[in-house]
């Protein structure tokens, strides 16, 4: 361990000594003691398209020497505007604006707060979000109060109010996955219609738990969950 590094998830008395990287090409590590592994996690599910990516790394060269950022308030530029009309087409009906934050729990924490201040700005203030058991949404205070666990144990005096509901979790062959579904619908129905008022909204990982140990759901269900509620819906994807 580096006397000057906090490495993230590490017990940093008993873990092992970190591999040490040297450079990565492709699926492969490249260790300094020459050794060859591969990422089978693409590093914590970030490098998807391969390490070194000669293409993507041709086009943050160029863009640094182009522009490599700018106030994005009172100010735009053409990569921004290009990046958010490819995702919106991709989006669901109803998902038509992108902001863009910098990593996976501040866009959360932005998720959140759009929605806490929608009903705000109705002068119908609303406190409550609603999440998945098992959700794993981010390590910021908003994302650990939806994605509460193990690891958030420390910190639960300071997390907000979250009511949470089943996962569906399947697999090839489940065959009581749409039953299941039912009933996660019924639950989430049932607390909409008992306290109309009291959500914020939810939010979900479409398809994948993976902190939470790569659970799958199916699409449908996904695709079921905007039509029921009134509350605001966004996806953690
Ligand atoms: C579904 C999901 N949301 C949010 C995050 C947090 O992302 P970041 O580590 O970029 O803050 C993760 C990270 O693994 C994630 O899997």
């Amino acid at each position: 361990m580096h006397p000057h590094i906090w490495y993230p998830y590490t017990q940093a008395k008993t873990a092992p000594e970190p591999l040490r990287v040297k450079s990565a090409q492709g699926v492969w590590l490249e260790l300094a003691d020459d050794r060859k592994i591969i990422d089978c996690i693409s590093s914590w599910w970030v490098n998807l398209h391969g390490h070194a990516h000669p293409k993507i790394a041709e086009a943050i060269y160029q863009q640094a020497k182009t522009l490599e950022q700018v106030i994005f308030a009172g100010f735009t530029h053409d990569p921004a505007e290009q990046l958010a009309e490819k995702l919106v087409s991709k989006l669901p009906a109803g998902f038509s604006r992108v902001f863009y934050s910098d990593n996976g729990s501040t866009a959360v924490e932005v998720a959140l707060k759009m929605s806490y201040q929608y009903w705000a700005n109705l002068q119908q203030p609303r406190s409550t979000f609603l999440a998945f058991e098992g959700a794993y949404h981010g390590d910021t205070f908003g994302a650990m109060s939806i994605g509460q666990s193990l690891f958030t144990q420390a910190f639960t005096d300071l997390l907000f109010n979250v009511e949470s509901v089943p996962f569906p979790e399947t697999y090839i062959g489940d065959r009581t996955v749409v039953e299941r579904e039912q009933h996660i619908l019924s639950l989430l129905e049932n607390k909409l219609q008992q306290n109309p008022d009291r959500y914020v909204g939810f939010i979900i990982e479409p398809l994948v738990q993976g902190a939470g140990g790569m659970r799958m759901c199916r699409p449908e269900f996904c695709k079921t969950l905007p039509s029921c509620s009134k509350v605001q819906y966004f996806g953690d994807f």
